[in-house]
């Protein structure tokens, strides 16, 4: 059965389906302005499910150009932005082609900021093949490359016109993936979804084996808490803003270790326990609330301790946060779990959640 989720963005309302073979022509074609696509896609995903896609595009007479990325983080930059371009003006891509992000996060952020940016903006369909892509990074409309200076520091808001989540792509993730998806899972029970977070907590072992239902059901889930949040605020003017719960701490990481060492999922895993911390250092969690939190990020085989960068480090890249506002760090902190909110931190809390919250072997080690 196909569920779908309706994202009521004012300008530009799309569908999210999720499914199973859902990677057919029949669902693109309706939406396409010309018979012509390109597919952005990197070597780990072009061998396992171009190949289908475009065969099935053909079949209806759709030509297919497909652009082949290497695959990873660290390739989420201005180059691989540049081979886009390259291979769409090398074939003429038109205005009205529409160009398909086939893979992840890295691949639908990069694909979608082409789109939005080639030709001044073309037409655009994410179709994720990871958890976390399927229950985030395609819906919403943020797309992005990463900077040295920064993580998803240059790119643009554009929403894709169609999302299609196919569970049978799950399938070939590997495990470390999978549980980085989790992370962001996990993240909208804690933002303002209280029963979703007892759900995962009672029903995580059967998600970790992948039972098909309840994935189905949590990814539903996470769908339609994105829609919700960003047909309120599209733009990130506030509401939005929760969704980066775990992120300024993760950000901080994962451009700490150099991008790639942690998967951007176990980097918000940990970044979601140091938010925590810091809320029970400002009074509002206790500590059995935290131990609620690692434990369920431990059981979907995340990370919950943080790499000891050093408490001025992760101060310096924190302060390159998008969230900055006059030079103030805005970090989302939870006022119980399933209820965040968007505010400041005292140097001390900070402090204080860096000392619990990071290996101290390693601290002990530099
Ligand atoms: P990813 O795109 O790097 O994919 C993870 C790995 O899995 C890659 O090696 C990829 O090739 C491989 N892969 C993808 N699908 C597969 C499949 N079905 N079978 C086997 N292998 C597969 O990483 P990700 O976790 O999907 O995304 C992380 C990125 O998403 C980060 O850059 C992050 O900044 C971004 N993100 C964006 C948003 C947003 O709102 N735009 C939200 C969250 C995260
Ligand atoms: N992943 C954060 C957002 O989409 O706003």
């Amino acid at each position: 059965m196909t569920h779908v989720v309706r994202v009521d963005i004012d300008h530009a309302p799309y569908d999210i389906l999720i499914g199973n073979d859902l990677l057919t022509a029949d669902n693109i074609v309706p939406l396409l302005p010309q018979p012509r696509v390109a597919i952005v896609t990197n070597t780990m995903i072009a061998p396992l499910y171009l190949a289908g896609l475009v065969q099935s595009l053909t079949a209806q007479g759709v030509a297919c150009q497909q652009i082949i990325l290497p695959d990873g983080e660290k390739y989420k930059t201005w180059e691989s932005l540049n081979l886009i371009m390259d291979a769409l003006l090398t074939e003429r891509a038109e205005r009205k082609t529409t160009l398909i992000a086939l893979g992840g996060g890295v691949i639908g952020d990069m694909t979608g900021f082409a789109a939005a940016i080639y030709q001044r903006g073309v037409p655009f369909i994410q179709i994720p093949t990871t958890l976390l892509a399927q229950v985030d990074s395609s819906v919403g409309g943020k797309t992005a490359i990463n900077h040295p200076l920064g993580k998803n520091m240059i790119g643009a808001f554009y929403q894709p016109r169609l999302v299609l989540a196919d569970l049978g792509s799950l399938n070939t993730l590997p495990d470390r993936e999978f549980s980085a998806g989790m992370a962001e899972v996990i993240k909208y029970g804690l933002i303002d979804d209280p029963e979703f977070l007892s759900w995962l907590e009672a029903n995580i072992d059967g998600i970790m084996a992948r039972d098909e239902a309840l994935l189905a059901y949590a990814i539903e889930r996470c769908c339609q808490n994105k829609a919700r949040i960003v047909a309120a605020d599209e733009k990130e003017t506030g509401l939005r803003a929760l969704l980066n719960l775990g992120h300024t701490f993760g950000h901080a990481i994962e451009a700490g270790l150099g991008y790639g060492a942690w998967l951007h999922g176990e980097a918000v895993a940990a970044g979601m326990v140091l938010a925590a911390l810091a809320s029970q250092a400002i009074g509002y969690l206790n500590e059995q609330d935290v131990s609620r939190v690692t434990h369920l990020l431990q059981k979907a085989g995340l990370p919950v301790v943080s790499p000891a960068l050093g408490a001025a480090r992760y101060k310096a890249l924190m302060a390159q946060d998008k969230k900055v506002d006059a030079g103030r760090i805005k970090f989302i902190l939870l006022r119980q779990l399933g209820e965040a909110y968007i505010g400041e931190l005292p140097e001390s809390a900070i402090d204080a959640a860096l000392l619990a919250g990071c290996d101290s072997a390693e601290v002990v080690a530099k």
